[in-house]
């Protein structure tokens, strides 16, 4: 009979196509690593709580290796028959060291396991993660460091605001990524928790210590409800929400990407290696890759949803709903850490066209709230300010003229507190160097703020 560690109770086979639907294998083989991990702490536990002997645990802990040892070369012989990782590992370890490899699911259950392997696997993934997320800051502060003084157009409304250093647009990338970064590690605190030892969903009559194994595995503390233990899967949910976050960042920042890069904005040029051409049209340079990771977004978040889906309703304790868990976060990783990396990548190869941009910046008026706040200075209440140079601005374009090439005297006739030193006011290089507060634009401020990115860096070594 087929998948002989459950099936004593059943005088039927399992119908083979439900064994093909049911099997989690596919998915969970790679739980291997950590499956094995917890199965030796697990074990030593056990020899050391007197429940199996110290020759017995010799003689798993050697199978265990050579399990590993098979696996990585890709040797192992994995069947679906087993349906899923834990059990190929188990009837693998039977075969390797013979009856005593069954003493090894003593006082825990796959319930219990898989959660705990899963745990351990989606640690290594944060880790990762979190990694790659100070890549891009590093990255965008080194970028913003080099772009310290290059003029960029603001935006607000899509419209042509202010003013600004490219530096500091690249610099509030960072910020969103840094946010990003805080919520893994955030989340890896509450995954880090220990659900072994609660086995099926009341415990085990056996004296166990979980805390040993606990330590063993790095985790920092032991879950305090055994139902709760085995059901609980809000640390993917948080997992799956990191990545949703990342990926809006991602996606906000590939839009700038497709805007700025497009001939009618023209404000950089995307490296020819991130971009692909048109199969008709001879002149295309499409900005595929922003594209790309824009439209994965869409993925990313359905991974979210459906976790939220597949756990509304579900009553305590485990349900076999549970497994496809791994699905969905795995894909879900496997998506943000690729677009985490090339747009890295991506960033790092592109272009400020710096003539483009300083005439954009320098449109529009967009120093018209420098002009409103020189008059304020000079003791205007803001609201009449903010009117006198609306009134100015109209009169601007009336005569399709900017700022900057007014006469004096017609500025002077709708404020008497303008004088000549009006022209330094608004130019929008002393705009944005009037801009010295924290985190306000000036080139000493990103310098201030690409300083603290690389000092926070460093630690991690990235230099
Ligand atoms: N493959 C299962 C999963 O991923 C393991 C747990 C199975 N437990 C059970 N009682 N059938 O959820």
């Amino acid at each position: 009979m087929k998948n002989v560690t459950w099936s004593s109770r059943f005088t039927k086979q399992i119908n083979s196509e439900v064994l093909e639907f049911s099997q989690s294998l596919s998915i969970d083989v790679v739980l291997y690593e950590a499956d094995i991990s917890v199965t030796a702490a697990h074990v030593e536990m056990l020899c050391k709580c007197g429940h199996i002997k110290t020759s017995e645990l010799k003689k798993i802990l050697l199978g265990l290796k050579k399990i590993k040892k098979l696996a990585e070369s890709g040797k192992l012989p994995w069947s679906i028959d087993y349906e899923d990782v834990h059990m190929n590992i188990e009837n693998n370890l039977v075969k390797i060291i013979g009856e005593v490899g069954k003493k090894i699911h003593l006082g825990r259950s796959r319930n219990d396991l898989v959660t705990t392997d899963l745990r351990l696997y989606l640690r290594d993934f944060l880790d990762i993660l979190v990694d790659k997320t100070r890549g891009l800051q590093f990255v965008l502060a080194k970028m913003a460091q080099s772009h310290s003084t290059n003029l960029f157009p603001g935006y607000t409304h899509l419209q042509i605001a202010q003013p600004v250093i490219f530096g500091q647009h690249l610099l509030a990338w960072s910020e969103m990524i840094s946010r990003d970064e805080n919520r893994l590690i955030n989340a890896r605190s509450d995954l880090n928790i220990m659900p072994l030892g609660a086995a099926a969903l009341s415990g085990t009559s056996l004296k166990i210590n979980r805390a040993m194994v606990a330590k063993k595995l790095g985790f920092e503390a032991v879950t305090k409800n055994s139902m709760d233990a085995v059901s609980d899967r809000d640390y993917v949910l948080d997992f799956a929400y990191c990545n949703s976050m990342i990926m809006m960042h991602l996606s906000r920042i590939c839009e700038e990407l497709v805007l700025w890069s497009n001939p009618q904005f023209n404000l950089i040029s995307l490296d020819e290696g991130f971009c692909t051409g048109s199969s008709i049209m001879p002149q295309k340079k499409n900005p595929d890759v922003p594209e790309l990771i824009r439209g994965k977004t869409g993925g990313v978040y359905g991974s979210l949803f459906g976790l939220l889906t597949l756990m509304k309703g579900l009553p305590l304790t485990y349900n076999r709903d549970l497994q496809e868990d791994k699905t969905l976060i795995l894909e879900s990783i496997d998506t943000t850490l690729s677009c985490l990396h090339i747009i890295t990548k991506l960033i790092s190869t592109l272009k400020l066209n710096k003539q483009k941009a300083i005439e954009v910046a320098s449109s529009s008026f967009s120093t018209a709230t420098d002009l409103a706040e020189y008059l304020s200075k000079k003791g205007e209440p803001f609201r009449s300010s903010h009117h006198i140079v609306g009134k100015i601005v109209k009169f601007c374009e009336k005569k399709s003229i900017k700022l900057k090439d007014m006469d004096i005297k017609d500025l002077q006739k709708f404020s008497p507190n303008i004088n000549i030193d009006v022209f330094k006011a608004i130019d929008p290089e002393n705009s944005v160097n009037s801009r010295s507060g924290l985190g306000e634009t000036s080139s000493s401020s990103i310098k201030k703020q690409t300083s603290q990115i690389f000092k926070k860096l460093r630690k991690f070594g990235y230099k």
